[in-house]
């Protein structure tokens, strides 16, 4: 594009500087035209005004990384983390990892490491429980679930007990759920392959069905794996049995190829995640289908504790009190954990900029940090106590219920409903 046109593009976006779209044509204008500078200022304008579109976000990542711009990059993924879009996220943090050790020369790790899907197919998993903080009672149950019947099938012959069929996590975001998924995967020692959405859905007719097909193929040809399907509620919405043929037939595909299990689909273990279960189709949930439904509420105080000692495992800390901290965070999710972590550690790194050195994480860095942090998992728990109020479905989420109805929860969030 000429540099008039660009001139003329500018002249545009200052008169109209809420038009997000006209925004983004110059952002992207700038980037061809080798204007990488000024494009970035653009991006950081638009994630602002919130007119970036998702898929943009690591393209627009990749470019802040290549230019140095550590801010833009955080908060992309920042963004992207609270839009809860998952495509993308594994790879900015990767690049705000990257950027941060080479800034400081520190490697600084937080948690066990993202991995990439479909990149490990064959290889197997190497996350285990011991990356998993807390979740002691649900760790029990997929062990007797899931590891049990698969590591002695013959336990389970003997008593003429199936061991067939799915197990679907639930649960508010960011509280463990993909991480448990792989790490179940890693504790059978078995691949994982994570399907997500986004490699399935196509807007033409009859292509979503022919990828989910695959998906399932991929899986068979590499069994035993773990097939590990997250967001169901997308693939399987109960609305689209009352809706057009074209989405109906998705379902129905995954439907046949989860009742293949147990017959063809030996060694082919499937787990599924949701954050909307009462959006998942009924006829889902059937016995020998995902007949398995556990909830991953949010860590409670010592789940919180644990959490943040894997959090912290590698990264040079002093005097940390984590009991305190876990104490500091209630209905903290795992991720939101994570994010007081990550904040707490760019404040060393400004430090160790500024100062030279390499100076340790202490408490006082967290507590800097501590009230920009907020607990991602209220909106999901008001969601999840109205809509058992009033569905009346209580008795598939009675655990939900039970978890709403303890005390410090209860009282939680009525003070959060009145603020
Ligand atoms: N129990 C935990 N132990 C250690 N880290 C955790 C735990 N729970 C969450 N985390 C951290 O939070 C991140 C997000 O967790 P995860 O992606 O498993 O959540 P999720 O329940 O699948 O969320 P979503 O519903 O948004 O998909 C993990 O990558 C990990 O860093
Ligand atoms: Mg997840």
């Amino acid at each position: 594009m000429s540099n008039e046109r660009i001139d003329a593009l500018r002249k545009a976006v200052d008169t109209n500087p809420d038009d997000v779209l006209l925004r983004l044509v110059l952002a992207e204008s700038l980037v061809t035209a080798e204007q990488v500078e000024e494009a970035l200022d653009q991006y950081v304008v638009l994630l602002d005004k919130d007119g970036l579109p998702e898929d943009q976000f690591v393209p627009v990542g990749e470019l802040a990384a290549a230019n140095g711009r550590l801010a833009l990059l955080r908060s992309l993924l920042e963004t992207a983390r609270q839009k809860g879009v998952v495509e993308g996220t594994g790879r900015l943090q990767q690049l705000v990892d990257t950027m941060i050790s080479e800034r400081s020369g520190v490697k600084i790790k937080v948690g066990p490491e993202e991995q990439t899907p479909f990149e490990a197919d064959t290889l197997k998993e190497t996350t285990t429980f011991d990356q998993v903080g807390g979740m002691e009672e649900i760790k029990r149950v997929i062990h007797r679930m899931v590891i049990l019947p698969l590591s002695r099938p013959e336990l389970y012959e003997k008593y003429g007990r199936k061991s067939g069929g799915g197990v679907l996590l639930y649960g508010p975001p960011g509280c463990g759920k993909t991480l448990l998924a792989r790490a179940t995967a890693g504790e059978c020692g078995l691949p994982f392959i994570n399907v997500r959405i986004e490699d399935v859905m196509d807007p033409y007719m009859g292509v979503s069905e022919r990828n989910l097909h695959a998906v399932f193929e991929r899986a068979r040809a590499n069994s035993p794996c773990v097939l590990f399907l997250d967001e169901l509620d997308a693939l399987a919405f109960a609305r689209h049995k009352h809706g057009g043929s074209e989405a109906r037939r998705l379902v129905d595909v995954l439907l046949q190829e989860l009742d293949a299990i147990g017959s063809d689909n030996d060694g082919l273990l499937v787990l599924a995640a949701t954050n909307a279960p009462w959006d998942v189709d009924e006829a889902m949930l059937r016995p020998g289908r995902f007949d398995r439904v556990i909830f991953v509420p949010p860590p409670d105080e010592p789940a919180r504790a644990d959490i943040l000692s894997v959090l912290v495992k590698d990264v040079p800390a002093t005097g940390l009190d984590l009991k305190a901290l876990a104490g500091q965070t209630p209905m903290f999710s795992g991720a939101d954990l994570r994010a007081l972590i990550e904040r707490g550690v760019d404040r060393v790194i400004d430090e160790a900029l500024a100062n030279g050195g390499e100076p340790p994480l202490g408490m006082h860095h967290l507590a800097d940090v501590l009230g920009a942090v907020k607990p991602s998992t209220l909106d999901w728990l008001h969601r999840a106590r109205s809509y058992i109020e009033f569905a009346n479905q209580s008795e598939r989420y009675d655990d939900v219920a039970a978890y709403l109805k303890s005390r410090d929860v209860r009282r939680r969030l009525n003070r959060d409903s009145k603020s």
